[in-house]
């Protein structure tokens, strides 16, 4: 019987309610405790999910001598601190994205877990989703040949989100606007599907042009950022992304609050074009360009799948799909992203 680890989750909204539900549907793991700051989401939350102890101060749950690892879905500014906290404690760390505010923080703990022998993972579901899962097979069978391009989008018309404390466009506390905030899941899972290739330049344009539609204290962020990244694989990936923008009517409506919504990617091959919704293929047949449609292989949460593999890791049955170095890669490709739209060109991703 593989040992039973325990869990503390760290931030109480919903990432924190997902990772709770996921927890509840895993053989041998065990939610702990949670900490949240905001009293009635702490104690709403330890009603429902119903953790053995629970903290208004982080530091406190991390004290646990038997907790195993803890789940941090804070505001953006405090994945580095509260991550870095965790591996001090000798716990290891599975955080919501971004990884960090740049770069050099991801540095930081990417070291600090390998010194200590500890798993580092960032939490990105969406490479556990049946669609990606069975684009991750085709692309491994060799259906596309070289991909050499990727579009990665996430646009919404009327999305600009706003957090407790209002912190999601305060760039002191979120790192930056759309980009880091569903940029950041756009660009991976082209970036990941392409096998990860090493960034090697980038040219990028953020823009702010929608502030005035929600009423908050900061907005000293981008709603809108676009980017051609180059690999050293000689592969592009172009992403477009934005919580606002006047977009046109061949954009979906999707939930209310977004108002128009697309979040998809299209990886562009040598022998085939795969998009990921629709999942289809779109490959040469005798000259002829032929439509194939792929049915997801398979039907699990991905929230789940996610937390199996991180579960899997800290018992070193499995290497974790998120880890630290491609953490410290993707916000590498952040850094690039914003460094070119400020310089107004072409940058080098060190
Ligand atoms: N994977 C996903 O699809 C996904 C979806 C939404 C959010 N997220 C990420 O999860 C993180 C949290 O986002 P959110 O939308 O839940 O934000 P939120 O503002 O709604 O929730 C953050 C929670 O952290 C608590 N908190 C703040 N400071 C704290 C502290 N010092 N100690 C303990 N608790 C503290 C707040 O009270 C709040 O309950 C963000 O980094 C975001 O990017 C990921």
């Amino acid at each position: 019987m593989k040992k039973e680890l325990k869990f503390g989750i760290i931030g109480t909204g919903w990432p924190g309610q997902q990772h709770a539900i996921a927890l509840a549907a895993i053989p041998n793991v065990q939610l702990r405790s949670c900490a949240d700051t905001n009293s009635e989401r702490l104690q709403t939350f330890v009603e429902t999910y119903k953790p053995e102890s629970s903290f208004e101060d982080y530091q406190e749950l991390l004290r646990d001598r038997d907790l195993d690892a803890a789940i941090i879905c804070l505001p953006n500014f405090l994945h580095f601190p509260a991550s870095l906290a965790t591996l001090e404690a000798g716990k290891h760390v599975f955080c919501e994205k971004p990884p960090t505010m740049n770069a050099a923080e991801m540095k930081v703990l990417r070291d600090e877990a390998a010194t200590r022998g500890l798993v580092y993972f960032f939490g990105r579901q969406f490479r556990f989703t049946p669609a990606v899962r069975t684009a991750r097979d085709v692309i491994a069978k060799g259906r596309l040949g070289k991909i050499y391009r990727a579009r990665a989008t996430w646009i919404r018309s009327r999305g600009i989100p706003a957090g407790i404390g209002l912190w999601f466009t305060d760039k002191n506390r979120s790192g930056g606007g759309a980009l880091i905030d569903i940029g950041v899941h756009a660009l991976d899972t082209a970036w990941y599907l392409m096998g990860s290739p090493r960034p090697t330049s980038i040219s990028a344009k953020v823009f702010r042009n929608f502030a005035h539609l929600v009423n908050v204290p900061i907005f000293d962020v981008e709603d809108e950022a676009h980017a051609l990244i180059r690999f050293a694989n000689d592969a592009i990936v172009e992403l477009e992304t934005c919580w606002a923008a006047n977009l046109t009517d061949d954009t979906p409506v999707g939930p209310k609050w977004v108002g128009r919504e697309s979040n998809n990617c299209i990886l562009f091959g040598t022998k085939g074009t795969l998009r990921l919704k629709p999942l289809t293929l779109f490959a040469d047949d005798n000259g002829q360009l032929a439509t194939v449609p792929l049915e997801p292989r398979y039907g699990e949460n991905s929230f789940e799948m996610q937390l199996r593999n991180f579960a899997d890791a800290i018992r070193g049955e499995a290497p974790p799909i998120n880890d630290a170095e491609q953490a410290f890669e993707l916000m590498e490709m952040i850094d690039g992203i914003y460094a070119s739209s400020e310089l107004g060109r072409e940058v080098p991703v060190a």
